[in-house]
C-alpha cells in the first residue's frame, strides 16, 4: 500500500518478467510434487473467524488521512454505519464496506470510504478472505493486506491489490530490515507458483516501496473478472519455515477442505505467488501484523497509473461523479485465520 513506485513497477512489468511461467497440464504432476515440499501436510485449525457484525465490532475504523494520498475521507464506525457504508446483509450475513455512491464531491475532492484494521495481530498462520464482490472501476484501489508496526521494519503483505481496470490481482511483500528478502529466481523456474514476477527485491523504503510483486494470471482474481465469477477466496499461508504462499480460488473452484474450515494447503494446486524462506528471512522481516481491508481512490498508485489504464478523463474528475462508485464495494462472506 505504500506504493509510490508501483506505477513504475506496473509500467515495467512486461519487460522485467523473471522466469515467466506458463505451466501446461502435462506438467501438473510435477507441480503438485513440488508444491507438497513447500509446506508440510497439516490440517489447520481455526483460530479466529470474522463474519457479519464481527467486522464492525472487532475491527477498528481508520479515520486518519490516507497515507497513500487518495481522494478519500475515511469514515468512523458510527458515520460509516449511519451513511450506509458499513453494514451486514440480513439475507446471508455478508458484510458490505462501500464507497459513497450518492454524493457529488468537487473534482479532486474527498469521497467517503472505509478502511478497517483487525484489533488482533498475528505472527503467522493461514489467512483467508471469502468475498463475493470487490470494489471495481476506474480510480478505485481496493486492497486486503497485513502490516506490522513501524513500517517497513515489521513488513507488509499485500494479498489482494490493484487499481483502475487492472486485469489480474497483484500480490506483494515489503520487507524492511537488514535481513535479506527476495524472490529466488529458481523458485519461479521450478514451477512452484503460477504468477508472473514483477520485482524480485522485497526491501522497501519510503522512497523505494515497490516491494517484490507477483501478478496472478487468472482474470477471475481481480476486479470485474472476480465479481463476474461470483467472487472467490484468497489465502495467504505465512509459514516461517517454508515461506509465504498466496492462492486465489474462483467461486466454483474453492477446495472442499477450505469450505469445511479444515484446510490442508499441502493438498492444493500450486499457489499464484510463493516467496521461499530460502531467499527471505520470514521471521526477521514479518511480525505482529494486523489485517487491513481498504478502498481508496486515485492516490499514489490509482492516480499515478490512471492515464495509462485506459480510463476516461482524469482521476480528479472521476472522483466527483457518484455514479462511478455504485460497484465500489467489498461484500465479504468471512475472514478466517487458522493455525
Ligand atoms: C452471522 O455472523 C455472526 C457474527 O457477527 C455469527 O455469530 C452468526 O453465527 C452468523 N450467522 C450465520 C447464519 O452464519
Ligand atoms: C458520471 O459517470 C457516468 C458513468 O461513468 C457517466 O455516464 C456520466 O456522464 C458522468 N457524469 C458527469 C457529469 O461527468
Amino acid at each position: 500500500m505504500y506504493t509510490l513506485s508501483k506505477l513504475l513497477l506496473a509500467a515495467l512489468s512486461l519487460t522485467t518478467l523473471v522466469g515467466a511461467h506458463h505451466p501446461s497440464r502435462a506438467h501438473s504432476r510435477h507441480r503438485h510434487a513440488a508444491v507438497r515440499s513447500q509446506s508440510t501436510s497439516k490440517v489447520y485449525t481455526i483460530q479466529d473467524l470474522y463474519q457479519g457484525e464481527d467486522f464492525i465490532n472487532d475491527w477498528d475504523f481508520f479515520t486518519g488521512s490516507d497515507p497513500t494520498s487518495g481522494n478519500v475521507k475515511y469514515q468512523s464506525k458510527s458515520n460509516a454505519q449511519s451513511k450506509g457504508l458499513a453494514y451486514v446483509n440480513d439475507c446471508d450475513n455478508s458484510t458490505v464496506l462501500a464507497v459513497d455512491s450518492t454524493s457529488t464531491v468537487s473534482p479532486g475532492g474527498q469521497r467517503d470510504s472505509v478502511r478497517i484494521t483487525s484489533q488482533k495481530s498475528y505472527n503467522g498462520g493461514l489467512f483467508v478472505i471469502d468475498a463475493s464482490n470487490m470494489p471495481v472501476g476506474c480510480s478505485t484501489w481496493p486492497s486486503f493486506w497485513t502490516v506490522g508496526p513501524n513500517w517497513p521494519s515489521a513488513g507488509e503483505i499485500d494479498i489482494v491489490e490493484g487499481v483502475n481496470n487492472q486485469a489480474t490481482n497483484q500480490m506483494t511483500l515489503h520487507s524492511g530490515t537488514g535481513q535479506s528478502c527476495t524472490i529466488g529466481k529458481s523458485t519461479s523456474s521450478a514451477g512452484l507458483f503460477t504468477g508472473q514476477v514483477l520485482g524480485t527485491n522485497c526491501y522497501s523504503t519510503d522512497n523505494a516501496d515497490a516491494g517484490c510483486g507477483v501478478e496472478d494470471t487468472d482474470p477471475r482474481s481481480f476486479g470485474y473478472g472476480f465479481n463476474g465469477a461470483g467472487g472467490g477466496v484468497f489465502a495467504l499461508l505465512w509459514d516461517t519455515s517454508s515461506g509465504m504462499s498466496v492462492w486465489h480460488f474462483a467461486r466454483g473452484e474453492i477446495p472442499a477442505d477450505l469450505t469445511a474450515h479444515a484446510p490442508n494447503p499441502s493438498t492444493w494446486s500450486a499457489p499464484a505467488g510463493f516467496w521461499s524462506a530460502q531467499s527471505c528471512d520470514i521471521s526477521a522481516n514479518f511480525h505482529d501484523h494486523q489485517m487491513v481491508i481498504d478502498t481508496t481512490i486515485c492516490g499514489n498508485w490509482a492516480g499515478g497509473a490512471y492515464s495509462s489504464s485506459g480510463c476516461p478523463g482524469t482521476c480528479s474528475d472521476m472522483v466527483a461523479n457518484a455514479t462511478n462508485y455504485v460497484d465500489a464495494q467489498w461484500v465479504i462472506n468471512y475472514v478466517a485465520v487458522y493455525n
